[in-house]
């Protein structure tokens, strides 16, 4: 297996993506078309893993949210302002050809530790996340993640306390 590069935003100048494939064409196709649109708008910034020679193998979009305080877990919203600042994890990928290697794992840590960042400088209460289905979600819980309604099984919107993440990262070494 070839060496991997740290986390890195997405440059278009060096990285390729377009034989990534994570088994989801949606995502494939959100790598492909509009990572790149995203970042120019200011909408979203795309974090990347690549081999040595700039191949994608794993990418991570986020952006700054606002959640709605009347429908935010009452540990998110209890004392905060509405709407209630966030940061989203808005897609997830990693390439089928480096699945289970911990390389979502690593590349989830190190958006937890962009949060820890951006709260210390701007206030970030959550990191937030929709789970693609019921599977992945289990894949979330490792880490931390709760549904934003406990009482639903089927929930797929969960967070994560800014608060909890060094206990999250320290799990994680
Ligand atoms: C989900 C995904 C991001 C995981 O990335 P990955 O790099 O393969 O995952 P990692 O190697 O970091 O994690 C693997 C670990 O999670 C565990 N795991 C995998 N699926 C799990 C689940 N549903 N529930 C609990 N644990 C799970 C594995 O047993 C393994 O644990 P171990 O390290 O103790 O052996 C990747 O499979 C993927 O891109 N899937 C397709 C797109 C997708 O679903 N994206 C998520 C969008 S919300």
């Amino acid at each position: 297996m070839t060496e991997l590069r740290r986390p890195a935003l997405l440059d278009p100048r060096h990285d390729t993506w377009e034989q990534f494939d994570c088994g989801e064409p949606i995502l494939n196709e959100w790598l492909r078309r509009y990572a790149g649109q995203n970042r120019r708008r200011d909408t979203a910034a795309t974090w990347v893993i690549a081999d040595a020679n700039g191949l994608v193998v794993a990418y991570a979009s986020v952006a700054m949210t606002a959640l709605d305080r009347s429908s935010a877990p009452g540990v998110v919203a209890k004392g905060a302002p509405d709407p209630v600042p966030a940061l989203l994890l808005g897609r997830l990928a990693v390439d089928r050809r480096y699945a289970k290697l911990g390389i979502g794992t690593a590349l989830v840590a190190h958006v937890l530790a962009t949060a820890v960042e951006l709260n210390e400088k701007a206030a970030c209460c959550a990191v937030v996340v929709t789970a693609l289905n019921p599977i992945v979600r289990g894949w979330w819980a490792r880490l931390g993640f709760r549904a934003f309604d406990s009482d639903d099984p089927d929930q797929l919107d969960l967070y994560l306390l800014t608060s909890e993440i060094e206990a999250t990262l320290r799990r994680g070494r």
